[in-house]
């Protein structure tokens, strides 16, 4: 069994966690969370979020990254491989390319939103937030989604910057960047928490978040259960195998589950900060939570346009913002990009290039969905909204749910146990054995039985 991957190794075990981190931590939690909490209330669906974290994406996550160091290859070679030595069914690697095709959705509406991001950089910078209210803040957001031109600049600049980092190599030249820019962003992200506590209705914004009110969700529980499980794997970047790859060029010798602990909580700390932050401006300036993809566009200029040095602020916040899901989309690419060079022969630059401008492609389709296409609905949805929900709450629960199937049940329990169980109690080895063999897929089963109406 090989010890190292053909396309690079961390030079580190804290280049993963800053690799890891930067693929988890990024506009699902800045944007995602907020706006898709808002919808379905607050404080329950929160509440149901971080169990979903807990109980699925956590034991899911350590599997993900045990997959990866064992197989050292793209997620679809790596369970062709892995199946291969367990004598299961070569149908195993399907699981790799659910994950590319998740992927690629993901990636095509995420640079659009990061597009969203640079643009408000400009805006930001140029003090066209000052002293705005709420109706003028969401008249230049609705401004920019009506400008087809503007979001194929910032659309197509984003996935310039993507396929730059990735022809690269990731192991090369993701580290030093991550290492400097993410605390900067949670720095900011700390002030304006802090901002919000003085000027904004901190009090309401609390109460939001942590008050589980479950008759909030009893117009749809079973939906709203779909979405926090969904947004906690989109949050966690699992269910595609960008965790499996970055776990693909993990050495042998790091523990896992230390290192997973430590990126599920910087993640769920980052969702949570970007959730105070913005329900108390929220409630102080009269608009609704249930905005829905606008939210953090609308709420937080409003902020910025009335805090001191809100012009440099803002612009600080939207370009570091733009960084994190930067982090974010390189991890989505390189599954695909790591096939390329392993199956097709293709050099790193070629592949990348191939992927990213396929991505590019359909990522206008999204962005037309936003204005010119906008009468194109398919289940009431346009396409960028409809690749949303369909990656974070279908695409993305089925890839974990097959990683804990093959973690959990196919794989020699021998193999994870060393793996694993080396550097931790032996309790804790088998509370995640109970979890990725019964307690997640039951979880991911039942929310899907009971959405299709079955149960
Ligand atoms: N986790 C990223 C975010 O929260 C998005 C992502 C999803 C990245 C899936 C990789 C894989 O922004």
């Amino acid at each position: 069994m090989s010890t190292t991957s053909m396309h690079g190794m961390w030079s580190s075990r804290l280049a993963f966690i800053f690799a890891a981190t930067g693929s988890a931590v990024g506009l699902g939690n800045i944007w995602r969370f907020p706006y898709t909490a808002g919808e379905y209330g607050g404080g329950a669906f929160v509440l149901i979020y971080l169990l979903c974290v807990a109980a699925i994406g956590i034991p899911i996550m350590v599997a993900e990254v045990m997959l990866g160091r064992r197989g050292r290859q793209s997620p679809i070679n790596t369970m062709r491989a892995l199946a291969a030595r367990q004598g299961a069914h070569p149908a195993w690697q399907l699981l790799g390319w659910i994950g590319i095709l998740a992927g690629f959705l993901i990636l095509s509406f995420y640079s659009v939103i990061a597009g969203w991001t640079l643009a408000y950089v400009l805006r930001a910078g140029s003090g066209q937030f000052l002293g705005i209210d709420g109706p003028g803040s969401e008249a230049i957001f609705a401004a920019l989604k009506a400008a087809p031109g503007q979001l194929f600049a910032w659309h197509t600049l984003f996935m310039v910057l993507v396929v730059l980092i990735v022809a690269r190599g990731v192991a090369s030249g993701l580290e030093r960047a991550v290492r400097i820019l993410m605390p900067a962003l949670f720095v900011l992200l700390v002030i304006m928490v802090l901002y919000a506590a003085q000027a904004g209705d901190f009090g309401a914004g609390f109460a939001y978040l942590f008050t589980p009110d479950f008759s909030a969700l009893s117009a749809n529980p079973g939906e709203a259960i779909l979405n926090a499980m969904g947004q906690a794997f989109f949050s966690l970047s699992l269910g595609m195998g960008a965790i499996m790859i970055y776990g693909s060029y993990l050495s042998s010798q790091a523990s896992i589950g230390t290192n997973v602990a430590i990126i599920a909580g910087m993640d769920t700390l980052v969702a949570v900060l970007a959730g105070l932050a913005i329900f108390p401006i929220v409630f102080a300036n009269g608009l609704a939570p249930s905005k829905g993809p606008g939210l953090i566009f609308v709420t937080l200029p409003v902020a910025f346009g009335q805090m001191p040095f809100g012009a440099l602020f803002g612009a600080a916040f939207f370009l570091l913002l733009a960084f994190a899901a930067w982090t974010s989309a390189i991890s989505l690419l390189e599954p695909m990009v790591a096939y390329l060079v392993e199956n097709k022969g293709f050099g790193r630059v070629r592949a990348s290039l191939l992927a990213g401008g396929a991505v590019w492609l359909l990522g206008i389709a999204c962005l037309l969905s936003l204005n010119a296409w906008s009468g194109f609905t398919l289940f009431g949805k346009g396409i960028l909204d409809l690749f949303d929900y369909l990656t974070a709450n279908v695409l993305l629960p089925l890839g974990g749910l097959l990683i804990a199937i093959f973690a959990g049940w196919i794989l020699d329990e021998q193999v994870s146990r060393s793996e694993l169980g080396a550097s931790h109690g032996a309790w804790l080895y088998r509370l995640w054995r109970v979890l990725i063999r019964w307690v997640a897929p039951l979880c991911v089963i039942l929310v899907f039985l009971n959405k299709s109406g079955l149960i």
